[in-house]
């Protein structure tokens, strides 16, 4: 038994899509255990590119995938994700998609607050995807999510809507929006009913069968862990836990059934919203980063924040998540740049620190201590071997695993899956 978890070691954007899609084809089931369609994982395939938001990447590959029961899941995106995927050629069908019968669904009324509050002018703006997935998980802890198996007992939903309106409307009131008619939020929830319900599962017991038969479970994450809930740069955060924890609690499979935790991490750092950033370069080094590594939202189109790589972040999201291994990727993206910084430290009020406050006010006063590493000016994109790669590169990468105190795994060149140096499957790690 070898089941993997991917994570985002950052704050996302690190490249997970493609490195779950290369190990998905060792996998047998695809798992997403949290967020919702904030996720945006692009896979290009033999020169085609698919982009994902809520659905696993095992669907491409017709790989068993499981939205687990963590998601919060948009129906009508839902329905959206479906069509354009098949409209592209791939087959989906409950036979390899199972949607949790337990997961809450992200509501036109959760679009609508989160889009507000953003664009309220207020000094705590967090820059979200204005998805509904903050207000959705809100509506799961307060315990009046509408969910999935809800929309197959028609006859008792009518009281659920009123029990989440009576939390809603007083709200929308208070922001000046008309109140929601139950009605009419009924009816658009039996209008997307029958595309959804036939994807419906127990898929904590479909997980359990998968496992007692021996087949390999990938989870794939969303975000990254410094945007998670407990351990991220709090409250500019997603509204989910994002770290490898979640698997389990979003998949309703125990911790025991991970074997390797896998962290992608980019070789250097990259941010979308707003937040603490201490690496951030607003300068020509940030721009060349950008424009070299496209660093565009595949969700909402906003363009990056960028700067160095932080070693003290990721030994930090190493120990919060057990990560085993780093998927080292955009390598190629520092080519030619005559001198690359790594963070080691910070300095807090005049004291050298080696972890991240986790008070928002000390994260906005870190000054990060650089170490400076002479560039490369050879390429080493689609590099397939570390023979192929420039001994400057190599030093780069080896000086990282000795910062982080973690190996690097597999090491990324290019966004085509072949252009990959693997050093450990983690299918194959005991
Ligand atoms: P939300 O998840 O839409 O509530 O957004 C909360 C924060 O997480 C914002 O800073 C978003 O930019 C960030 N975020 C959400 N999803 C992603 C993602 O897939 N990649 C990177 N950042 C994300």
């Amino acid at each position: 038994m070898a089941n993997v978890v991917v994570v985002g070691a950052q704050w996302g954007d690190e490249g997970k899509g493609k490195i779950v899609d290369w190990l998905s084809e060792r996998a047998d089931v695809v798992v997403r255990y949290q967020g919702g369609h904030n996720a945006g994982h692009t896979l290009v395939i033999d020169g085609t590119s698919y982009k994902l938001s809520l659905f696993p990447s095992g669907v491409v590959r017709g790989k068993l995938s499981i939205i687990g029961n963590g998601v919060v899941v948009d129906p009508h995106h839902f329905v959206e994700e479906l069509k354009k995927l098949r409209d592209q050629g791939i087959k989906i069908t409950p036979d390899n998609l199972r949607i949790a019968e337990n997961a809450p669904l992200i509501l036109s009324l959760h679009r609508d607050l989160d889009a507000a509050r953003e664009d309220a002018t207020s000094s705590l703006k967090i820059g979200t995807t204005k998805r509904g997935i903050g207000p959705a998980y809100e509506d799961k802890v307060g315990r009046r999510s509408i969910r999935v198996m809800d929309l197959a007992e028609p006859d008792t939903l009518m009281a659920k809507i009123e029990r989440l309106l009576a939390h809603h409307n007083p709200l929308r009131r208070g922001m000046g929006k008309p109140e929601i008619d139950p009605k009419t939020l009924y009816d658009e929830l039996m209008e997307v009913a029958a595309d959804i319900l036939p994807f419906m599962d127990r898929t904590w017991k479909l997980l359990d069968e998968q496992r007692r038969a021996g087949s390999r479970i990938l989870f794939e994450g969303a975000q990254g862990a410094l945007l998670d809930n407990d351990f991220g740069t709090y409250p500019y955060v997603t509204s989910s836990n994002t770290i490898a924890g979640q698997a389990a609690t979003g998949s309703g499979m125990g911790p025991g059934a991970i074997n390797y935790v896998l962290g992608i991490a980019k070789a250097y750092t990259t941010r979308v919203g707003e937040g603490p950033f201490p690496t951030e370069q607003k300068n020509e080094a940030g721009e060349y980063l950008g424009t070299h590594g496209h660093e565009y939202g595949v969700v909402t189109g906003r363009k990056r924040r960028c700067g160095w790589f932080d070693a003290v972040l990721l030994r930090q999201m190493i120990a919060v998540c057990g990560i085993n291994g780093i998927a080292l990727t955009k390598l190629d993206v520092l080519d030619g740049l005559d001198e690359i910084k790594l963070c080691v430290g910070y300095e807090l009020d005049g004291k050298k620190i080696d972890y991240m406050p986790s008070s928002m006010g000390a994260q906005t006063r870190l000054k990060p201590i650089y170490e400076t590493m002479e560039g490369w000016k050879e390429t080493t994109a689609g590099a397939r071997s570390w023979a192929e790669l420039p001994a400057k590169a190599v030093k780069y990468v080896r000086h990282i695993e000795e910062l982080i105190g973690a190996p690097v795994a597999l090491l990324s060149t290019s966004p085509e899956r072949l252009d990959t140096i693997l050093v450990t499957d983690p299918f194959e790690d005991r």
